[in-house]
């Protein structure tokens, strides 16, 4: 349990550092950042909920090449380390029809919406989600009503956002998709891992635009 806590918080504390840097640095303008930033400097008691991880998940954080970059090399080294003790969701499991995104797209939830039923902690002013998605996958154009951040942690894939063209965005880069912006990601040959953070409307849903 103690070794469970300790990667778990290490993960915690390793994305903290990640967002409290963008935060800092001004020339991101990263909208509402600083929710994100508190939500996880001040997060409640550690999930007590059983780990739930596919094995897939675990292969995928081995492939993908560890970044150069600093914050987002720590971030994925304790993510290997806690990804076995975590909580892993499919957040499409009402979308039969999405069989080859479900096979390889999956979601934990670091700081959570209270409403929100598998998270590692709970906060109330911004949601905090790592998602780690297969190569070769498009998760396909979706939209929301809660503002987005996201940062490719590692992983170089194929973003896009309203109406412009799928462009490659290297470990580091940091996507703003503001209400109901359509986005989606197309892998190539090595798989994305990335954080997402909603700063509002935490219990919206997603609605995929097919
Ligand atoms: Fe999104």
């Amino acid at each position: 349990m103690a070794h469970t806590d300790s990667a778990r918080r290490r993960l915690l504390m390793t994305t903290g550092a990640l967002i409290g840097g963008a935060h800092a640095d001004a020339t991101l303008d990263l909208p509402d950042i600083g929710l994100a930033a508190a939500a996880l400097a001040d997060h409640g008691q550690l999930s007590d909920a059983e780990p739930n991880c596919p094995n897939l998940v675990v292969e995928l954080l081995e492939a993908v090449d560890l970044p150069d970059d600093g914050p987002g090399r720590a971030v994925l080294l304790a993510l290997r380390d806690a990804a076995p003790v975590l909580q892993w969701i499919d957040p499409y499991e009402d979308r039969p029809d999405q069989t080859t995104l479900r096979a390889g797209y999956f979601v934990t939830v670091l700081v959570g919406d209270p409403v929100r039923e598998a998270s590692l902690t709970f906060g109330s002013d911004a949601s905090v989600f790592i998602t780690v998605q297969a190569p070769h996958i498009l998760y396909p154009p979706h939209s929301h009503l809660a503002p987005e951040l996201y940062c490719a942690v590692a992983g170089t894939a194929e973003w896009m956002k309203g109406d412009g063209p799928f462009e490659p965005k290297p470990p580091g880069s940091w996507m703003v998709h503001s209400p109901w912006t359509s986005h989606a990601m197309q892998t190539r040959s090595e798989p994305l891992v990335a954080l997402a953070l909603w700063t509002a409307d935490l219990d919206c849903a997603v609605t995929l635009e097919d």
